[in-house]
């Protein structure tokens, strides 16, 4: 594990940047994992100022986000489709058809899980996994419980994370109680992962799953497991 301190979170933001851009200009057509939520918004800033410039090229790579609410459809300011299209995808080239964010209002979820896996796997798989981490230790939307669940599905939030997300919502009742998440198969698989948080309130999760023991109860601790993870904190 490489483990990267920084001062800012501008600092973090400009030294993920740095990684997904070398990654793809490495390999043009990667396919990207990607995260939502407030961590990774200067990173999606930086990357699009330094398309903007000519520096990156995105129109052969493709994208596959991490989750979704359950009931949020792309025009719901909540859902995390919209929250790529407006912080990422609409600053950059990115084909739309290439961009891949689970459905939370398929009809059927459970056929939506399984063919959100068996597109990542006809995709090749995920080149470079972008991450956050949730103050109850979970990543994506997998939330602490007594196993690892391995492919996508739909998951109940936990009250802690219904509470910490309400902040983007005009009524805590208003968040989505269930989401859909990618596994930790496909997490676990992607050839690297980039692991970023930001704040204090981070420090204390951050310690525990990355050097402490590796339980379901604290979801991203199964990332110490991985042959290649960075992991960006900007404790400010
Ligand atoms: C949500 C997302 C996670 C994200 C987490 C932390 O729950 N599903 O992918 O990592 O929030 O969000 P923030 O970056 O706002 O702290």
């Amino acid at each position: 594990m490489k483990f990267i301190k920084v001062k800012s979170y501008e600092e973090m933001s400009r030294q993920a940047a740095n990684i997904i851009s070398a990654q793809v200009i490495l390999k043009p057509n990667c396919v990207l994992g990607l995260a939502t939520g407030s961590t990774p918004i200067g990173t999606y800033k930086q990357l699009i100022e330094w398309y903007k410039k000519g520096d990156i090229d995105f129109s052969n790579t493709l994208s596959v986000n991490l989750d979704e609410y359950v009931g949020l459809d792309s025009n719901n300011d909540q859902s995390y489709r919209y929250f790529m299209e407006n912080n990422f995808f609409k600053g950059i080239n990115i084909k739309a058809q290439n961009t891949y964010v689970p459905c939370g209002i398929a009809k059927d979820l459970d056929k939506e899980c399984k063919e959100y896996d068996e597109n990542i796997k006809k995709l090749g798989g995920i080149d470079l996994q972008l991450l956050g981490i949730g103050i109850d230790g979970h990543i994506g939307f997998n939330e602490p419980a007594d196993s690892f669940e391995k492919n996508t599905h739909i998951v109940d939030l936990h009250e802690s994370t219904i509470e910490a997300n309400s902040r983007f919502f005009a009524d805590i009742a208003d968040v989505p109680k269930k989401a859909i998440t990618m596994g930790m198969v496909s997490i676990m698989q992607a050839k690297r992962i980039l692991l970023i948080a930001n704040g204090k309130n981070k420090e204390d999760i951050l310690n525990k799953a990355l050097f402490g023991p590796i339980t379901p109860k604290i979801p991203a601790s199964i990332l110490q497991l991985h042959p290649d993870i960075t992991v960006i904190y900007s404790e400010a």
